[in-house]
Formats: C-alpha cells, structure tokens, sequence
C-alpha cells in the first residue's frame, strides 16, 4: 500500500516541460480567449491569455453542485482528519489553525458563483488550507499549463544573516547570488513568508512550507546526479495574480539596487489536448475522461515522470558530480557515496520511496550497506531531503535493515480507518476482492494476533472516537501489513558497525521529507534514538523534520472503482470535471500515543536544525560533512 505524495508532479514541474504547443491555429479577428491561447506560438504565451481562457469558461451550476456534493462526503464520510483538524491546539512546529472543512465547503455552496474558475480555486484553497500533504483538489481544466518564473529564489544564511537571494536565473544566471529586497515592491521576506503561509498545502509547520516554496537541489535517477529543482514559488501551477513578479535586487558589484521583471515562462502540461474554442476547451481538456489513475500513480500527473537510471546497481559511474564523495552503487530510489577524505563515513540517499517492486530496491539498500561494509565504512549517514514518500512496504524494509526485526510489531505502525454505512455494505464484498485495498481486511494486521485478519468483519463492528466534540466511526487500532527482512540479511547486517547503533548513524532530512519519509524517519528518531539534523526553514525558528506522515493517500477514482468493481453503488457521483482529488483514508499513531502521528507535533521536532549557507545550497556532499562533523568529529 502505498503512501505517495501528492506534490509530486509539482516538484518536477519546471524541469519536465513539454516543449510541444497544445496550439491549433487560428484567425485570431474570430477567437475567443481559449482560441487566442490556441492561436498564439506558445514561446510567446503569458499568464494573461491562459487565465483570460481559464476566466471564460462558463459556470454551469449542475456541474458545480454534483462537483459540491461528491467533495463534500468525500471529506466528511472518508477523508480521516475531519474531525481532527478541528483540533484548536497547534504545538510547535506546527502553527495550523482549526479548519472547519464540512463549513468551508458549505460556505462555497451557498455562494452566488458567476465564474467556475472561482468556485473550484475556492474547493482547492479549502483542502489546501487543511494543510495535509496527502490532501488535494486537481481539475485539469485549470491546471494545464505551468508556469516557471525566470528567477528562482532560496534563503541561506551568510554571516549570520537570513535573507532571499537568488537561487537561478534563467537568462545565464545573470542574478543568481544576488539578495532580493522586494517582491512586486514590499519586503521581499515577509512577502515570501505569508506566501507559503498561506498559498501552500502540504505540511502543518510554515516553516516545512517556506522548503517546500524556495529553490533546492533533487537527485535526478535519470541524469544520475543531483539538479537544481526550482520550489512552488517560481514553478506553479495555478496562473500567478501577474504576467511577471517585480523583484528590486541588490547584487554585489552594483552600487545601488536593480528592478528585475521576473516574467513568467508558460508552457502546457499536456501534449495530445488540442482545442480551438472555450467550447472545445471545455470538452476536450475539462470534460476529458480522467487519467487511469490508481492513486499509486503521481497524479496530478499531466508531466511524464523521468526515466529512472538503467536497472540495479552499477559500481563506478561515470558522473562523478562532488570531488569530494564517490558515488559506489545506485538504485532507482536510493544512492550510496564514500566520503573520501572521511573514509570511515558512507552516504546512503534515499530521494524516493516511490519505488516498485520494494524489495527489489530493499536488495539495492542491502548491497549498498553491505559495499559500505567492504570498504570499511564505520559510520552512516542517511540523507532524505526532496524525499516526498512512497510505499511504506519499502520504508519498513530500510528500518528493518538498520534495526533488524526484533517482534513482529517492531516496524508496523497501529493505524485506523473511518466506517460509515456506505462503506460497510461495499465492505460485506470487500475481503480479497480486487482493487478493494481501502475496504479489504486481508491487508490489514490484527494487532490481537499478529496476523491478518481472516474475514472483514473489522468493518461491521466499528469503534465510536469523539474527537474536538464530533462523533464518528472508526475501525479498531489495526496495522497495514508490511514486508519483514529474510534471516539471511538479518545475519549479514547484525555485522555492520551502525546496526542497531544510533550512535553511528545520523539522518538529514528537509520538511519536505514527507509521507512514508516521514514514516522511517520517525522510526529511526522516535523509537530507534537516532538524531537527525533539519535543513532550511527560519534560523532560530523550530521546523518539523518531516511532514504529512501519518496517514496513507486515496484518490476519489480508487473509491469509485472500487464500489464499481464490487458492482456496489458509490454514494457519491463522479465529478464532471476531469480532477484527481486525494485525501488520507487511513491514520497511523506513534507508539503508545492516542494522537494521531499526523497532529503529533512532538514528533516531528528536532533539537538539531541547520541553516543553508551557500554552499550546502548548491552542494550537498558539504552538508553532508558538516553533519559529519557535528556528530563524530
Ligand atoms: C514560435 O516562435 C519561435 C521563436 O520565434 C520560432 O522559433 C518557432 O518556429 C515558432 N513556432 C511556430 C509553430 O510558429
Ligand atoms: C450544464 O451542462 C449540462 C450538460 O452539458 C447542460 O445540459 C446544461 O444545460 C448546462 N447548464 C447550464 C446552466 O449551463
Ligand atoms: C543559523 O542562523 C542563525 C541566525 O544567523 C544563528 O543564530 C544560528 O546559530 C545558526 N544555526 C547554526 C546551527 O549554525
Ligand atoms: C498574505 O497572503 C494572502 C493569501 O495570498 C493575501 O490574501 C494577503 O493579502 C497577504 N498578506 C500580506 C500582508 O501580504
Ligand atoms: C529500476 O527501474 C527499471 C525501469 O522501471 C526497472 O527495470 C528496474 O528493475 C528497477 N531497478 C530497481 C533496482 O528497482
Ligand atoms: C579494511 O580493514 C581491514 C582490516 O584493517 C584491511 O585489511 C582492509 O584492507 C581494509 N579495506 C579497505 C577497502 O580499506
Ligand atoms: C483479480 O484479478 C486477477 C488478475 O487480474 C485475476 O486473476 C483474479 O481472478 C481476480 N480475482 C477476483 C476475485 O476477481
Ligand atoms: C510503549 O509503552 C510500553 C509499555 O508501557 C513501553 O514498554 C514502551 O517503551 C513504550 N514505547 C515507546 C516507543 O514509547
């Protein structure tokens, strides 16, 4: 079962632009707005065309009350955290404040909307504003095209200053390293700071959000190396309020500050849609049949997802990117480097979870400890920035390797599931069937025996939770079932210096490391005594190692599949718009705790928080020595 991000596609957008036009031409004298975006060569396009398209298209309240209906017992029969983001209590790090969904979404079905884009933007700022990362509201018809601005911006601390600067510029870096003073002309870093406060999803702590916002380094299997990935502020895709963000910079050499117009460059997410009309715009790219999405796929997925590097490990690669660190084995999620000038500390990057088949990958971790082993490598340290999730499955292998398995219990988190009518009668069907993950008890672990359960009855005998004064039923605590580790590398790693020694090991992780990310990291910090380091986020401000990590993701088409593949009746219509609208069906709890791991603030914070400086901005492996160096000397 898989735990995999939402933000996804988001993070490769602006590195996987399709170059293609979606464009038909036209005669520009007879067009409306969405025959003039068709019309234009799509290197000259701006925001103004794609929005004035997206502005024409024509509320249709049928639509937009079936659209209402289904989001709304969405989020209030099976999204899981109903109840509980109504929690008034927001410990550090996080600073979320209690959303009503169910009267948010009341609140849009009582407005006179004239404008659809308006009234879905509307639903997609109310789930974003539940800060869930596995939460989202995609509508095609409004998200396809991107929008990468010329300058990407991070925020690295330089004698002992926090302050924006330029992280890339597209016209040959011309500003990169410049610090900006403005954005569309007030501070440039209470602008960015509101901004991610409030334009962003993802995570409950602001300060995983600024991240999540500002220009990073990713690993990219298909270039076997890391890249710059530019952040949600400058890749987009919702239009930005403007044709171009105004920037005034001040930049080393330069006497006084510059203005820059940071102008948006606009490219279409999807190749095939072509269109020619608001009419054809709406049946062949809003009314599109959705995506065969599994919900296991990282829709919203208009990009394609890069190829990941040819299969296995390959020793010795070419692509040697830090003089400092040599690059030994690589999978498709996971990369092992040798510290040269510290040659008793070894580098395991994890950079996706989203990898199948697990143990494949699981067998990648394994040599890549093992070759660390070989070369005598004493002390690991596991790097999870950009890491946004994937198969728990694959998590729990890598825990187990670290900490081989001691119980059965030792690497499953207890975990429970929402049960309304509905559900029970598709449940009455559910046990073993196909595509029925959500509803099959076959998956799930009966924490009385250590099994999985032998029928689903776990769903006709619900348990009530009162939570923030609301009423609902629950499953009892069960466990997603998950893989153990054979004896034959339980007997091989027991060998290794950092097994089950948290002295030895260190983890990095970025606030955006999230999901099953999340998941490992809590293991290995909460229960396993290892210390992580967090990157980024506001010196001297707390940040949260990972986010979102306690709940698994659905998509709305996996619901409707199911109970259509159990030839049962949805209680909720398809949406008319093609969307892919996800939300967490399944919350996990720390150890002993009632709260669910998602809420539970304290175990997301770290006494270890570090600034970006310049250089472990652009160069990871010298983040990696001064992590090194703060834990061992
Ligand atoms: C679009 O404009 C670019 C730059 O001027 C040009 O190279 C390209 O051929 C044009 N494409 C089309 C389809 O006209
Ligand atoms: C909404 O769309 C449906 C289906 O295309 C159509 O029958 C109906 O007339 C439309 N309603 C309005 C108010 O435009
Ligand atoms: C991060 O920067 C802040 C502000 O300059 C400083 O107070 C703090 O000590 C720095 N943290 C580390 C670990 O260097
Ligand atoms: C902060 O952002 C919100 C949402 O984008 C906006 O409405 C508000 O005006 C902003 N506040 C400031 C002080 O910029
Ligand atoms: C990596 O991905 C490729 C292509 O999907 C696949 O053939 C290969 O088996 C994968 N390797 C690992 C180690 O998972
Ligand atoms: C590892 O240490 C052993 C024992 O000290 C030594 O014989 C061996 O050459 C070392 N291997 C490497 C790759 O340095
Ligand atoms: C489930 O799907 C598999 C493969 O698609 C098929 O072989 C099997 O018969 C199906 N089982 C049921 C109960 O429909
Ligand atoms: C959970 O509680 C048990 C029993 O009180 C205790 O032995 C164990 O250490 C606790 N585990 C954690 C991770 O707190």
């Amino acid at each position: 079962m898989a735990l995999i991000s939402l933000q996804k596609t988001l993070l490769f957008v602006g590195i996987l632009l399709i170059p293609t036009a979606l464009a038909a031409p036209g005669n520009p004298s007879s067009l409306d707005a969405c025959g003039l975006l068709a019309s234009k060569n799509v290197t000259f396009l701006t925001v103004t065309d794609v929005a004035n398209c997206y502005q024409a298209i024509p509320f249709n309240s049928t639509y937009a009350k079936t659209t209402l209906e289904t989001v709304y017992t969405l989020f209030k029969d099976y999204y899981i955290f109903t109840d509980t983001a109504l929690n008034p209590r927001a410990p550090k790090p996080f600073k979320n404040e209690p959303i009503d969904v169910l009267k948010r979404l009341e609140a849009i079905g009582k407005t006179k909307y004239t404008n659809d884009f308006q009234f879905h933007m509307d639903i997609r700022a109310t789930i974003d504003a539940l800060k869930d990362g596995h939460a989202s509201y995609d509508v095609h018809c409004y998200g396809a095209y991107a929008f990468v601005n010329r300058l990407a911006l991070h925020a690295p601390v330089v004698n002992g200053i926090q302050q924006l600067r330029v992280f890339r510029d597209t016209h040959d870096d011309e500003y990169k390293g410049c610090i900006v003073n403005k954005i569309n002309g007030q501070p440039a870093w209470s602008y960015m700071k509101n901004w991610s406060t409030y334009d962003l999803g993802y995570s409950h702590d602001p300060n995983a959000r600024l991240n999540i916002a500002l220009g990073t380094q990713v690993y990219k299997p298909d270039m076997g190396r890391f890249d710059t990935f530019d952040g949600l502020f400058a890749a987009r895709t919702v239009p930005p309020e403007s044709d171009a963000i105004e920037y005034q910079l001040r930049c080393e050499e330069a006497s006084r500050p510059v203005k820059v117009f940071g102008e948006w460059i606009v490219q279409p997410m999807r190749e095939e849609v072509k269109f020619e009309s608001v009419q054809s715009y709406v049946k062949n790219v809003c009314l599109a049949p959705e995506d065969d999405s599994t919900g296991h796929g990282p829709t919203p997925a208009p990009a394609p997802i890069p190829s990941p590097s040819p299969a296995g490990p390959h020793p010795g690669l070419e692509v040697q990117e830090f003089p400092s660190a040599e690059k030994i084995l690589e999978g498709n999620g996971t990369v092992f480097y040798h510290l040269k000038e510290q040659p008793h500390i070894g580098v395991m990057v994890i950079h996706s979870f989203d990898i199948s088949p697990v143990e494949v990958e699981g067998e990648v971790v394994f040599e890549g400890l093992k070759a660390l082993h070989s070369r005598n490598v004493t002390n690991l340290v596991i790097d999870f920035q950009g890491n946004i999730g994937g198969y728990i499955e694959l998590s729990a292998i890598v825990v187990q390797l670290l900490f081989p398995n001691r119980g059965p219990f030792d690497v499953l988190l207890e975990a429970d599931q929402r049960v309304t009518k509905p559900l029970q009668q598709a449940a009455l069907h559910g046990y073993k069937a196909n595509n029925t993950e959500y509803l099959d008890a076959s998956l799930l672990v009966d924490l009385k025996t250590g099994l999985p359960y032998e029928d689903n009855s776990i769903f006709s005998r619900p348990v009530t939770l009162t939570r923030n004064g609301r009423k609902n039923l629950y499953t009892e605590r069960t466990a997603l079932y998950v893989p153990t580790i054979p004896q034959s590398q339980v007997d091989i790693v027991k060998t290794f210096p950092w097994t089950n020694n948290a002295n030895n090991i260190r983890v990095i992780t970025d606030g955006r490391s999230g999901s099953a990310t999340g998941m490992t990291t809590y293991f290995l910090t909460s229960e396993y005594n290892v210390e992580a380091f967090v990157v980024g986020g506001t010196a001297g401000e707390d940040m949260s190692m990972f986010s979102f990590a306690g709940a698994s993701v659905l998509a709305l088409s996996d619901i409707q599949q199911t109970y259509k593949g159990l030839g049962a009746v949805s209680p909720m219509k398809d949406v008319p718009f093609a969307s892919t609208i996800r939300f967490s069906w399944e919350e996990a709890y720390a150890r002993n705790s009632t709260i669910p791991l998602e809420y539970d603030a304290a175990r997301y914070r770290t006494k270890n928080h570090l600034n970006y400086s310049i250089e472990t901005s652009f160069d990871r492996s010298a983040m990696w020595k001064q992590v090194a160096a703060l834990s061992w000397n």
